[in-house]
C-alpha cells in the first residue's frame, strides 16, 4: 500500500486538518464526530449515517479505530467477499476487558473458539454445510404448531389485564424458549441462560465500565460452564432430538470437522444468536407497526401481509444493526483504499435505508416489493442460518394479536431505553395497552380457529400486492389506454422515480408497465397500456375489461431503469409506447435544468401516446420521428457526436434497443441505459449457454434445462423442492448430489477440491458441462 493519501495533493485545504486515517487520507470532520455510542447512533444508526451515505460512504472513524460503511451496495459487496473480509473479529470485544476479567474467565477454563459466524474458509462451509439439516425449510414446518401453542400460552397470561409489558411479558421468553426446544436443551435452564445471553451482548458490542466488566466476565464464566453441563447430560442421551444432539452425533461421524471442543463453544453462540436478535426484531416490529397504524390495521384486516410486514420492520427496524469484518489484504471499498488488517463496521440498518436500492427508503411501507432484500441477517456465506426460524416466530406472534388484540396500542409517552452498543437495536421495555372488553374472543372463541399458515422462508414476493381502485381509463392514442389507479381509502400512494414501474395484477394476469404520472402527486399513478393483438393476451385483458371502479391489485412500484443525475449531457429515445418511462425522465431532468434532447418515434403521430404534452413540456428539445411522415430515426446520425460524459437512456421495441446496443460497444461503461419490454435473465445469457437434460434418480424423472433458466428454477417448475437463499452460488443452499455427468461449477461454495470430485453442485447456478446430469434427488 502506497504511503499517504492518494487522492489528497499537498497544500490542499484539508491540510488545516490534522487527523488522518491509516492511509493518510484526512479525516473529515464528520467522520471525526461519529461516536457509535453516541445518542443519536444509539437512537437511530440509519439516521445517524445519512450524511455519510450521501457525502462519504466509507469512512475511518477514530473513536472507534474501524472503517464505516453505510451504502447498501458496499455493505453487502463486503459481506459477500468473506475471503477479502475475515469474519473472525465478528464476536470479537469492542472494549478490551480488564485483567481481573480475564482471571475471573481463566477461573472458569474460559477457552471460546470460533463458531461458525467468525470462522474462514473452508471450516466454515463445510461445517455449515454438515450442520445444515435441521435450518431447512421443510425441517422448520414441523416447530409452526408448537410455536403458536407456546405464544398462545403466554398471550393468556395477560390478554384480560389490559395493560402488558410485551418485552418483559413475551418477547424475551418466547425466542429464548423456542431456540433451546429447537437446540433440545431443557428448559429449566432457561432463565440463567437468558441472563448470560445478555452479559455476552454487552461483553462483545459494548461500552461496559471496569466494574460491569467483572460482573459479565462472571456471568460470561458461568454460562460456559452451564453449557458443558448441559452438553454432558446430552452426551448420556444418543438419541435425544434437537440441533445440538444434532450436532452431537455429526461429531461422532466427523470428529475433524465437528470436534468435541466446538459444541461448547457453539451452544453459547448459537443462544445468543437465537435470543437477542429474535427478542429484540419482534419489539421492533410491533413498536413500528403499531406506530404505523394503517399498516397495523392492513394486516388486522389481512393476516397474509404480515410476512412483508416483519420484512419491512426487519429492513427500517432491524435487531442486528451493524457487524465486523477485518480485511485479510490491501483492498478498496466503495472508492476508499483498505488497508490489510483494517476493521470494518459494516452498517446494515444503514445499508437498509439506501436510496440507490430501496425506493422511497424512509417510507414504511408493508407492501414493499424488495423490503426482503434487507442485509439484516447478512448476506453470502455466512447469512443468518436461522433467519426462517426467526421469521417464523415473529409470524406466528403477529397472527395472534391480529386476531385476539387487533384493538392494542401503544401506551403513550413511554420513554425507551436500548442497551448501549454497536450492533444490537431493540428497546428494553415495550408497554401496550387496550380493552379487554373489545377482546374478541369474549364475543367468539372462533378467532382461535383457522390461523395463518404461513410457508417457511422469505415472503413469495408475487404476494406482496396492494389493493389500488380504478379512476380513470382514458384513449391517449390508437390502441393505447392510461389507466389511473388511487388507493381505496384514500391513503397516499408510494412515491416513484422516473423509470420505475408496476406490476398489474388483475385475476391471473400479471404485465409491468412503466409509471408516466406526474411525479409527486401521490394521490394516484397513471400508467399506458398498447393493445398488442399477437401479444400473450396481457394487454388485450386489461384493454378489454378495465374500467373505472375496478379494484385491482399492484405489485411495486420497483426501478431496474434508474436515470442517473449527474451527467453532463443527456439523450432520450422513445420507441411507441416507450415514452411512458423516457417522459417521466424528460420532466425530471427539465426539472433538474440538465440538457438533453428527446427523439420519439413511431408508425404516426395518431399512434403516439401523450405526443400533446411531450410536445408541450419539451418542445425545444424534441424531434419527433413519425413513419408514416418519412422521418425515420437515424441512430448513427444522432448519436454520432456524443460529448463526453453525456448519457444515453432509451425503451422500445427490441430491434431498436439492439440496434442501440451494436452502436454502442466501443462507448465508455455506463453511457447506454435501456429497459427492454420483455425481462431477461439477469444471471443468464441465453445466447451463451446450452440446454441439458436433469435425470433425477430418485424421483425417476427427467427434467428439461433450457439455455435460459437455471437448474434450480427448471426443478422447482418441476414441483421438485430444492431449498435456496441467495440464488447467486454464496451460500450453500442448494446444493445437489450429482451421481453422473460433468459439471460446469459456478459457484463460490466449494473448494477446488471439491469440485474437482465432481459429485455435487449448487443448482441455483452451475450447469451442465455436456448435454445431461444425473442428480441424486
Ligand atoms: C448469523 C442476524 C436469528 C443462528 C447471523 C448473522 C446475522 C444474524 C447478521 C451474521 C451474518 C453474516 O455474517 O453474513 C440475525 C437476526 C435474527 C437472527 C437479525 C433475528 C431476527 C437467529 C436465530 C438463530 C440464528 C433464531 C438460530 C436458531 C445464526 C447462526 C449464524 C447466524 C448459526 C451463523 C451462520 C454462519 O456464519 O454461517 N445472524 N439472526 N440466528 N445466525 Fe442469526
Ligand atoms: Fe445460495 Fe444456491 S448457493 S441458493
Amino acid at each position: 500500500m502506497a504511503e499517504g493519501c492518494p487522492f489528497h495533493q499537498p497544500g490542499h485545504a484539508d491540510d488545516q486538518v490534522t487527523m488522518k486515517s491509516p492511509t493518510g487520507c484526512p479525516v473529515s470532520p464528520e467522520a471525526a464526530a461519529f461516536d457509535p455510542f453516541g445518542a443519536s447512533y444509539q437512537l437511530d444508526p440509519a439516521e445517524a449515517l445519512r450524511w455519510s451515505r450521501e457525502q462519504e460512504p466509507v469512512f475511518f472513524s477514530p473513536k472507534l479505530g474501524y472503517w464505516v460503511v453505510s451504502r447498501f451496495d458496499d455493505v453487502k459487496a463486503v459481506f459477500r467477499d468473506n475471503i477479502t473480509f475475515s469474519p473472525s473479529i465478528a464476536l470479537e470485544k469492542l472494549t478490551p476487558a480488564p485483567p481481573e476479567a480475564t482471571k475471573i474467565l481463566e477461573s472458569y477454563g474460559f477457552a471460546m473458539r470460533r463458531t461458525m459466524v467468525n470462522e474462514d474458509e473452508p471450516d466454515h462451509m463445510e461445517r455449515r454445510r454438515l450442520l445444515m439439516d435441521a435450518f431447512l425449510p421443510e425441517n422448520l414446518e414441523q416447530h409452526e404448531a408448537w410455536v403458536r401453542e407456546l405464544v398462545r400460552d403466554y398471550m393468556d397470561l395477560f390478554i384480560d389485564k389490559g395493560r402488558a409489558d410485551l418485552v418483559g411479558e413475551m418477547f424475551r421468553e418466547i425466542p429464548m424458549t423456542v431456540a433451546l426446544r429447537f437446540l433440545g436443551v431443557p428448559h429449566e435452564d432457561a432463565k440463567e441462560l437468558r441472563k448470560f445471553s445478555v452479559a455476552h451482548t454487552l461483553n462483545t458490542w459494548g461500552r461496559p465500565s471496569p466494574e460491569q466488566q467483572l460482573q459479565i466476565a462472571e456471568d460470561v464464566g458461568r454460562f460456559w460452564k452451564t453449557a458443558q453441563d448441559i452438553l454432558d447430560r446430552m452426551y448420556a442421551e444418543p438419541t435425544g432430538e434437537g440441533w445440538m444432539y444434532d450436532s452431537i452425533r455429526m461429531h461422532k461421524v466427523h470428529p475433524a470437522i465437528v470436534p468435541e471442543s466446538y459444541l461448547r463453544s457453539m451452544m453459547m453462540a448459537i443462544l445468543v444468536a437465537a435470543h437477542e436478535t429474535t427478542a429484540f426484531a419482534t419489539t421492533n416490529a410491533f413498536r413500528t407497526l403499531l406506530s404505523n397504524r394503517e399498516s397495523w390495521n392492513d394486516i388486522c384486516e389481512n393476516p397474509a401481509l404480515i410476512p412483508s410486514a416483519i420484512e419491512e420492520c426487519l429492513r427500517v427496524a432491524g435487531s442486528v444493526v451493524a457487524w465486523r469484518r477485518i480485511a485479510t489484504d490491501d483492498t478498496i471499498v466503495g472508492g476508499e483504499k483498505i488497508p490489510k488488517g483494517g476493521k470494518l463496521l459494516i452498517v446494515q440498518a444503514s445499508a437498509n435505508r439506501d436510496q440507490s436500492h430501496f425506493e422511497n427508503p424512509d417510507d414504511f411501507d408493508i407492501y414493499r416489493h424488495n423490503a426482503a432484500e434487507h442485509l439484516t441477517f447478512g448476506y453470502g456465506a455466512h447469512q443468518c442460518m436461522g433467519k426462517n426460524i426467526a421469521r417464523m416466530e415473529m409470524r406466528v406472534i403477529l397472527d395472534e394479536f391480529v386476531r385476539r388484540l387487533p384493538h392494542v396500542h401503544l401506551v403513550e409517552d413511554q420513554t425507551f431505553e436500548y442497551l448501549p452498543n454497536t450492533s444490537f437495536r431493540g428497546a428494553t421495555s415495550l408497554w401496550v395497552e387496550w380493552e379487554p372488553a373489545q377482546n374478541p374472543e369474549r364475543r367468539t372463541r372462533s378467532v382461535l380457529e383457522n390461523p395463518t399458515h404461513f410457508h417457511i422462508g422469505a415472503p413469495i414476493k408475487d404476494d406482496i400486492l396492494r389493493r389500488v381502485v380504478v379512476t380513470e381509463v382514458e384513449r391517449e392514442a390508437e390502441a393505447v389506454i392510461r389507466i389511473d389507479l388511487v388507493d381505496p381509502h384514500g391513503r397516499d400512494l408510494p412515491d416513484w422515480s422516473p423509470g420505475s414501474h408496476v406490476e398489474l395484477v388483475s385475476g391471473e394476469w400479471r404485465r409491468y408497465y412503466s409509471i408516466c404520472g406526474t411525479r409527486g402527486d401521490r394521490s394516484r399513478l397513471s400508467f399506458a397500456i398498447l393493445r398488442e393483438p399477437e401479444g400473450r393476451g396481457g394487454s388485450v385483458h386489461f384493454h378489454d375489461t378495465v374500467k373505472p371502479g375496478d379494484v385491482l391489485h399492484i405489485a411495486g412500484p420497483k426501478n431496474h431503469f434508474h436515470l442517473d443525475e449527474t451527467a453532463t449531457r443527456y439523450t432520450l429515445i422513445a420507441g411507441g409506447i416507450g415514452i411512458t418511462p423516457i417522459l417521466a425522465m424528460a420532466d425530471r431532468l427539465k426539472a433538474l435544468g440538465k440538457p438533453y434532447t428527446l427523439h420519439y418515434c413511431g408508425a404516426g403521430r395518431r399512434t403516439m401516446a401523450f405526443l400533446d404534452r411531450v410536445e408541450r413540456d419539451h418542445g425545444a428539445a424534441l424531434t419527433v420521428h413519425a413513419g408514416d411522415e418519412g422521418c425515420r430515426l437515424d441512430l448513427p446520425r444522432v448519436l454520432g457526436g456524443l460529448s463526453e460524459g453525456e448519457q444515453v437512456y432509451s425503451c422500445g421495441p427490441e430491434r431498436m434497443l439492439e440496434a442501440l446496443e451494436t452502436l454502442a460497444v466501443n462507448w465508455p461503461e455506463g453511457t447506454l441505459h435501456v429497459e427492454h419490454f420483455t425481462a431477461r435473465s439477469s444471471i443468464l445469457d441465453p445466447a451463451n449457454e446450452h440446454a441439458f437434460e436433469a435425470v433425477l434418480a430418485d424421483s425417476d424423472l427427467t427434467v428439461q434445462v433450457g439455455n435460459d433458466q437455471t437448474l434450480l428454477e427448471a426443478l422447482t417448475a418441476a414441483g421438485v423442492d430444492v431449498p435456496s437463499d441467495c440464488c447467486e452460488g454464496l451460500c450453500g443452499t442448494c446444493e445437489v448430489a450429482v451421481v453422473e455427468g460433468h459439471i460446469d461449477h459456478r459457484d463460490l461454495v466449494l473448494s477446488r477440491t471439491e469440485r474437482d470430485a465432481n459429485d455435487r453442485m449448487m443448482a441455483c447456478c452451475s450447469r451442465a458441462k455436456d448435454k445431461r446430469l444425473v442428480l441424486s434427488l
